[in-house]
């Protein structure tokens, strides 16, 4: 097996400009053999001291060391070639990006249900996340993307999320007032209008620029997420809420993955599988570690007792009832292991 480029071209972006993404594409077929399928995994997160990207990377490293001469795949991390939103799934959907891993909050688009991912307070911690992901009900809603011409094939980890604006923010009512950049899922925007803040949908490419700028006073994401993309270096503190959770829905093409040998895809799910179960595991260790890293930094962290915790979670919690309808309240019980709605 000769050496593999895994990540593609830096200038791919360029050259979409010039040539239209089509065609750029076609060209990138960085270290990739005559007659193996071309596999490209689109991604907005940094490739090294992240959970997705080095899920991926890992990903990638197995398919061209295991599938060599067949399946060739090609990461384009940082939002290198795509932001996670529509144009992305328009994108899979006509089959120039074989495989993404989108954040939750970005699937509603998919099926209702996935906004129970979204509910703030849900879960207790990573495991409890990761536990609700094997039940028949997570793996459904997975399945519920069946006909929209992409397939969900895993979940894959990261953190939980955390506040952070360009003001002190001791407790709730001290958000009111300003404007948090969002993923873009009703549930978010709900909770920010009990919050009395304003809102602004926004790709995570953007994000530092609009923190830097004051375009918007705020934002909320992982450990990882705001360590690998330095946000804390243009906020003036970070709470440590763990409100909600940033996590993924591995999805691919169902064109190109029906379009595989039956013993291939197969083979193909289980490494997959495979990579879930480690780097799920991993995404524990990255965010303690860039956990670390944020808390050596300047940037002062307000780490929460039960009760300035509990204000948060008085706050926020409504949003539950709110969505009930549209998620449903057995989907919730699932998820929460039982608490119910109205609590
Ligand atoms: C965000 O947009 O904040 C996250 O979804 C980015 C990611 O993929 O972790």
């Amino acid at each position: 097996m000769r050496m593999r480029q895994i990540t593609g071209l830096i200038g791919v972006g360029l050259l979409t400009g010039a040539l239209g993404t089509d065609t750029a594409l076609a060209a990138d077929t960085s270290g990739c053999q005559d007659g193996e399928r071309v596999i490209r995994f689109s991604h907005v997160t940094a490739e090294t001291g992240h959970p997705k990207g080095r899920a991926a990377k890992a990903l990638a490293e197995r398919v061209n060391a295991e599938f060599d001469g067949t399946l060739c795949m090609i990461i384009y991390p940082n939002a290198e070639l795509y932001s996670d939103n529509e144009e992305l799934f328009a994108a899979m959907q006509a089959g120039e990006v074989q495989m993404a891993a989108p954040s939750l909050a970005k699937m509603s688009g998919f099926s209702k249900g996935f906004q129970v991912f979204d509910l703030p307070f849900m879960f207790r911690d990573m495991i409890h996340v990761i536990d609700f992901t094997y039940t028949d009900e997570a793996q459904g809603l997975l399945r519920s993307m069946d006909g929209t011409g992409l397939t969900g094939l895993a979940y894959w980890m990261n953190g939980m999320r955390q506040i952070s604006a360009n003001r002190a923010l001791e407790a709730p009512g001290d958000v009111a007032g300003l404007r948090f950049r969002i993923q873009g899922s009703p549930v978010e925007r709900a909770y920010y209008g009990l919050l009395g803040a304003d809102v602004q949908k926004m790709s995570f490419s953007k994000v530092f620029g609009a923190l830097e700028s004051g375009e918007v006073d705020g934002q909320e994401n992982s450990w990882s997420n705001i360590y690998t993309k330095a946000f804390h270096t243009v906020q003036h503190s970070i709470n440590e809420t763990n409100h909600s959770l940033i996590a993924y829905a591995l999805i691919v093409s169902t064109d190109f993955w029906q379009g595989l040998p039956r013993r291939q895809r197969d083979q193909l799910n289980l490494v997959i599988q495979e990579v879930t179960h480690e780097y799920n595991g991993f995404a524990f260790q990255l965010d303690e570690v860039n956990r670390s890293k944020v808390f050596e930094s300047d940037t002062p962290v307000r780490v929460l007792d039960a009760d300035a915790r509990q204000l948060w979670v008085n706050t926020l919690r409504p949003v539950w009832q709110q969505f009930e309808g549209e998620i449903g309240a057995g989907l919730i019980a699932a998820a929460s292991g039982g608490a119910v709605v109205n609590q």
